[in-house]
């Protein structure tokens, strides 16, 4: 079976200290992958490079075989990856489907948030 999302040899470092060496992932498709690792392992680094709020300092991003370039959140959004972060970044005004459409809601033709599309 063939990886749908692999991360390869990624490396990230803040200043001087080292979060990320050579790390690889290895996500299946319709397979639910659990990161675990203790805490400063460099779990949510390695998330917000596939997220593409970092930028590695080396490593490749393939998705089924092809390499990502992921600059920006946006990049990643738009090659279908899509983050859900920590219960601090949810806000608790919106309804479960406005946090996750945060930022990237379904608009109608008039340009207004088309709730039945999110709903759907
Ligand atoms: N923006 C940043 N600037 C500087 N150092 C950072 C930054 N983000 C993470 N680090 C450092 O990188 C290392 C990995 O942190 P990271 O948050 O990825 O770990 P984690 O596995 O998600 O930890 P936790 O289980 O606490 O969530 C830590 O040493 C952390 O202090
Ligand atoms: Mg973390």
């Amino acid at each position: 079976m063939t990886n749908l999302v692999e991360m390869s040899h990624i490396s990230k470092a803040f200043g001087g200290s080292k979060a990320l060496h050579s790390v690889s992932l290895d996500l299946k498709a319709g397979s639910i992958h659990a990161l675990m690792g203790e805490n400063g392992a460099g779990k949510s680094t390695l998330m917000k490079i596939l997220a593409g709020v970092h930028q590695p300092d080396s490593g490749e991003i393939f998705m089924s075989g092809e390499k990502l370039d992921l600059k920006s959140p946006r990049a990643a959004l738009d090659a279908g990856i899509s983050t859900v972060f920590q219960e601090h970044s949810l806000l608790p005004n919106l309804s479960i489907a406005e946090n996750m459409f945060l930022g990237r809601e379904p608009t109608t033709r008039f340009g207004s948030i088309d709730y039945p599309a999110m709903k759907r």
